[in-house]
């Protein structure tokens, strides 16, 4: 009892995160008549069912002010509601090794400390602690839940007990660690304990993998080792695919700012990468290097990519969700090579940036504008792609008057075609009006009869 006193002195003055506290108070004896006891700000309730709790914390007047610790211990209850304002003052709540059927509601108020450990219970609402922003410590151990209800943590420690729950599920753990991995604030106690169930599954039948804590967290940890040197690698998220049964961890990579000339290599399932402000010229890894084959989300803003021709027919063009290539030196944007990327099912999501790119306008770039216009609600920066010269917007070019070019004689060819046509037509009746005029009256007509005598002419002498 002097230990646990001594902690709990620890855990109000200041705010560590240690909330190991016990009864401050005897359970009542079993002669009395009602089955909480209050000592100061502490209640204890001992053996209690739904009745007798409600009337033991009447008695033990739980609602004073001054109540700041509650611990019940070997509970039977129905439900146990959250969000009766009977906790809402309190800072250490205990409710441990009992039986709880159902917990329902939403705790709110100033709730430092909770310990819910060994109840068994396997249903709880997921927003259960989602109104208590000064909760440091959670115990759910020796349970039975399958999901971590949500948890917020803010600036200070917290730390998390959901030891000897066999049925947790891995990624509800990755989840958590994922959300709160750059705060280092997030401690699992009793680590060894914590075990979680990750799926397996196959085409005819589905079965599941223990895991232990060590293990989800090695999951995560990996990434760093094959992260580039110039780039920071993250957790993006993690799934169950049916290829690689086991949960994988797909990763996000940062190399922005970092004077790069070429795309780098980088660790396997990286799913998201971000290249911008360098100066890369070339997107040809990310068509042809392995490491690249997951990559589905590609910014590589203000860059010098000059063509983006090298993407034709590429496994990244069939599957991306994101192409960002903002402020490069690409010059014409062949639309052919984009022409499936929006009219398949999943396209909704896909997003597309060339904004900030001069190209060579000419005639043909009219057809540029047109597929910027068609698709603007995947090309957000539609309205930004410029031509290179008066640095107009493509969407702007009028066609007409971008089409003017230099006229040359192919412009001509239907008047030298007509022209030709009418010589031909006159001459054929000029040599039938001869031919006539020569078999009705014996001479030839003029220039015929004053033509001179070629040196071929003794062949058509009869
Ligand atoms: C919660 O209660 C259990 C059972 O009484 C105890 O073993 C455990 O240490 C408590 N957890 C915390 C964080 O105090
Ligand atoms: C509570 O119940 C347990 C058995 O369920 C018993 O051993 C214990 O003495 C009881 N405690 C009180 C204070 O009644
Ligand atoms: C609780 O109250 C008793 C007297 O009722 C007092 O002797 C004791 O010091 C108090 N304990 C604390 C921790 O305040
Ligand atoms: C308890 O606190 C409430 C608000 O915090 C206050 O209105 C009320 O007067 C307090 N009661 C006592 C007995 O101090
Ligand atoms: C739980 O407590 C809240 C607040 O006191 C109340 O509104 C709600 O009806 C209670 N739920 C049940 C099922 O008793
Ligand atoms: C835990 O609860 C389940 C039902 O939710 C029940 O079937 C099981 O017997 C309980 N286990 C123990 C040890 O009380
Ligand atoms: C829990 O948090 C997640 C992520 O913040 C949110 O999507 C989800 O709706 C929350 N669940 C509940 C029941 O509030
Ligand atoms: C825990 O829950 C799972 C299903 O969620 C159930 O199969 C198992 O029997 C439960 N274990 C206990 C001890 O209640
Ligand atoms: C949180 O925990 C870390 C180590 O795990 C420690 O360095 C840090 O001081 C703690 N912060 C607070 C506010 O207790
Ligand atoms: C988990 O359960 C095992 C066996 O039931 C027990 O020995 C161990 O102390 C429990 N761990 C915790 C943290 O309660
Ligand atoms: C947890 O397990 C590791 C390795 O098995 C061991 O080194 C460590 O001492 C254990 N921690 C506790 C608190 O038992
Ligand atoms: C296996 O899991 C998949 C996806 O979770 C589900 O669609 C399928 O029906 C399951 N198969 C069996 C046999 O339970």
């Amino acid at each position: 009892m002097e230990v646990q006193s001594w902690f709990f002195l620890c855990c109000c003055l200041v705010p560590c995160y240690c909330c190991s506290f016990g009864p401050q108070a005897p359970c009542p004896p079993p002669t009395s008549r009602y089955r909480c006891a209050r000592a100061n700000d502490t209640i204890v309730c001992c053996n209690v069912t739904d009745f007798t709790l409600t009337e033991g914390l009447n008695i033990a007047k739980i609602r004073q002010n001054s109540t700041r610790t509650l611990y019940i211990q070997n509970a039977v209850l129905n439900t146990f509601n959250a969000s009766s304002e009977k906790w809402s003052r309190l800072k250490y709540l205990s409710v441990v090794d009992g039986k709880i059927k159902k917990f329902e509601g939403r705790f709110w108020g100033n709730l430092a400390c909770v310990n819910l450990s060994g109840n068994n219970i396997s249903d709880i609402n997921p927003g259960a602690f989602e109104k208590l922003p000064r909760l440091t410590s959670l115990d759910l151990s020796n349970n039975n839940i399958t999901k971590i209800p949500n948890i917020t943590i803010n600036k200070n420690n917290f730390s998390l007990d959901i030891s000897n729950n066999s049925h947790v599920w891995c990624h509800s753990i990755l989840d958590l660690i994922i959300r709160y991995q750059n705060t280092s604030r997030l401690h699992f106690i009793n680590g060894n304990d914590t075990k979680c169930l990750s799926a397996r599954s196959y085409h005819w039948f589905n079965s599941t993998d223990t895991m232990t804590l060590a293990q989800v967290e090695l999951l995560i940890k990996g990434r760093d080792e094959d992260c580039p040197k110039q780039c920071t690698c993250k957790t993006y998220r993690a799934d169950f695919t049916q290829m690689h049964p086991v949960l994988e961890v797909k990763l996000s990579v940062n190399c922005s700012n970092q004077q790069l000339t070429d795309l780098p290599p980088l660790p396997p399932n990286t799913i998201y990468l971000d290249v911008s402000n360098n100066l890369i010229k070339s997107l040809k890894p990310l068509c042809i290097n392995d490491s690249y084959a997951e990559v589905r989300e590609f910014i590589a803003d203000n860059n010098r990519i000059e063509s983006i021709s090298v993407l034709e027919g590429s496994k990244f063009i069939d599957n991306f969700a994101i192409l960002s290539l903002r402020n490069n030196r690409i010059r014409s944007i062949p639309t052919y090579i984009l022409s499936n990327a929006f009219d398949r099912t999943f396209h909704e999501s896909r997003i597309v940036k060339f904004g900030g790119n001069r190209l060579q306008c000419d005639c043909s770039t009219a057809q540029v504008k047109m597929w910027l216009l068609n698709n603007k609600n995947y090309i957000e920066d539609h309205d930004e792609v410029l031509c290179d010269k008066a640095f107009e917007r493509v969407i702007d070019i009028d066609p007409s008057k971008i089409c003017i070019y230099e006229k040359d004689w192919t412009d001509y060819i239907y008047y030298i075609i007509g022209g030709e046509i009418f010589l031909l037509l006159s001459l054929i009746s000029k040599v039938s009006y001869d031919y006539w005029v020569f078999k009705s009256f014996g001479y030839l007509p003029w220039p015929a009869s004053r033509m001179p005598k070629l040196p071929c002419d003794w062949c058509f002498e009869t």
